[in-house]
């Protein structure tokens, strides 16, 4: 049957389908995105994608309280214990993952290295890149160390090719860099076009569900850090890793977006050496290693990172400002949350945020989004607008409510031991956790200072910040002032 084509346009932002050019797609909104496609239109009866294969007898109803064959999801060991815990524990036979990150981030080195772990205890790994000649693929990984039979490279961007190799070469582990230079001769449009991806991720989803080999993607991503492509291919596979990092600094975060075999919140934390990606395990540390003496305006905050607790160091600028809209920016960290901490610091403490530039960064290019740093974070901005240094060796957590209540955060006792085990002295925490702390956290070198509302932060701060229970106090002033100023006018003085 011969297949007939057809053009449609296709949005490369979210991949809905247009008859017709449209500037504006209907369905996220995105301009210019509609792009001409010509898609294939195969026969219905033969999907090439369809799970199951042709017709091959599958497994697709099972009782809850069958046995289910615990090998099949037995995990391997990928060599990286930072990838395995952000994997949920090891990489599953059969998993189909997409890692994302920036050009240059380290996702090529990254997978490379895990070749070569899972290399080196003898499983088989073919790696498959559309963007490097074999030469520079091997070359690349002779240079981190990598010198092992069962991990092979494949320079390769025909999606039928690379199917033929996975045949003949029948790997466990199947490593395709990247999804968008891949393509089916089939499809006219050019690689990295929805429908090419589309189609080809498909395919390789196949792949990885009928033959249990372990499949990674690497994606490209946007200029606004999502993962380019259709939406649907974030929702084909099984696990969406992302590899951040800044450029300024030497470490990179690899964290799960979607996970079908394990938490979506833990962090792994590597450094880029000379030597390819190393695992950073003491990354409080390592966060904390710049920390400097001046204290004014920096606080340590003791954040959660999924399990694992995780110290970082939070500084904040208040400067008065010029302008009648003071600037707040933040760094890591949501301006919104800062507007709404400067606000209700006003309201309780005599601080005048209302006309000082606010600016908050959370060192280390880390991104925090625990409401729980608030306290840190409001302490810094105190002790800045003050000029006044907070203790030394404390760390801070907690969450600040709009009345100035500060709520209790959780894991507080995993945050505690952590900081603990670094040596410091003093936590500053919320009344809401005592409870459970006492009776959790049997002995502690650190002295717990609890806190309930804002205004206690005055204790930490300096003498400078007065707490005003009554708002009245402060018109009553005013007009004192004006009565003083009156002057009685005196007749002038005759000669
Ligand atoms: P790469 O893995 O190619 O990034 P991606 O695949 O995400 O585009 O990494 C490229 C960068 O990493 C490059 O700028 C050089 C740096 N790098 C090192 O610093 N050390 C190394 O051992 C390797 C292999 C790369
Ligand atoms: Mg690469």
């Amino acid at each position: 049957m011969a297949t007939k084509t057809k053009s449609i346009f296709v949005c490369q932002n979210c991949g809905s389908e247009r008859p017709k050019w449209e500037g504006q797609c209907r369905d996220c909104g995105a301009w210019n995105s509609l792009v001409e496609e010509t898609v294939a239109k195969a026969p219905k009866n033969t999907r090439a994608w369809s799970v199951g294969g042709d017709g091959a007898p599958s497994q697709t109803v099972i009782a809850l309280d069958a046995e289910i064959d615990l090998k099949e999801t037995s995990r391997w060991n990928t060599g990286l214990s930072e990838l395995n815990r952000v994997l949920g524990g090891g990489l599953v036979p059969g998993s189909y993952a997409l890692l994302g990150g920036d050009p240059g981030i380290g996702k090529s080195t990254l997978l490379m290295q895990m070749a070569g772990k899972l290399g080196g205890v003898g499983r088989s790994v073919l790696y498959v890149s559309g963007e490097e000649s074999v030469e520079q693929t091997a070359l690349r990984a002779q240079r981190l160390g990598l010198r092992t039979a069962a991990v092979q490279v494949a320079a390769e961007s025909r999606l039928t090719q690379i199917l033929n190799l996975v045949e003949q070469l029948k790997p466990e582990v199947l490593i395709i860099d990247s999804i968008q230079t891949i393509y089916l001769d089939e499809i006219p449009s050019a690689p990295g076009t929805v429908s090419q991806v589309r189609e080809c991720a498909a395919r390789l989803m196949a792949v990885a569900k009928n033959s249990k080999i372990a499949v990674f993607l690497v994606g490209h991503i946007t200029k606004d850090g999502s993962i380019a492509g259709p939406k649907t291919l974030e929702h084909m596979v099984d696990t969406v890793l992302s590899f951040e990092g800044d450029a300024n600094y030497q470490f990179r975060l690899l964290r799960a977006q979607k996970n079908r075999f394990g938490p979506t919140n833990e962090l792994g934390v590597f450094q880029m050496t000379g030597t390819g990606l190393e695992e950073v395990l003491n990354q409080s540390e390592l966060f904390l290693a710049e920390r400097g003496e001046s204290l004014i305006g920096s606080t340590v905050f003791a954040a959660m990172e999924g399990t694992r607790p995780l110290l970082c160091e939070v500084q904040s600028l208040c400067s008065g400002s010029y302008m009648a809209m003071p600037r707040r920016t933040a760094l890591g960290f949501d301006v919104n949350r800062v507007n709404l901490l400067a606000a209700v610091l006003d309201k309780h403490l005599d601080c005048d945020f209302a006309r000082h530039d606010v600016f908050v960064n959370v060192v280390g290019g880390l991104k925090i989004a625990e409401p729980a740093a608030d306290l840190a974070i409001a302490s810094a901005m105190l002790s800045s607008i003050g000029g006044q240094a907070l203790p030394a060796q404390t760390i801070f957590f907690g969450e600040i409510g709009l009345t100035g209540e500060i709520r209790a955060g959780s894991l507080a006792v995993e945050r505690l031991r952590e900081a603990e085990k670094l040596g410091f002295a003093q936590a500053v925490l919320p009344l809401g956790n005592k409870k459970h702390i006492e009776k959790e956290l049997k002995s502690t070198k650190l002295k717990l200072q609890f806190v309930k509302h804002v205004g206690e932060l005055s204790r930490f701060t300096g003498a400078e910040l007065r707490h005003i229970p009554d708002p009245h106090a402060r018109k009553a002033a005013p007009a004192k002032a004006a009565s003083a100023a009156t002057t009685t006018v005196r007749p002038p003085e005759l000669p």
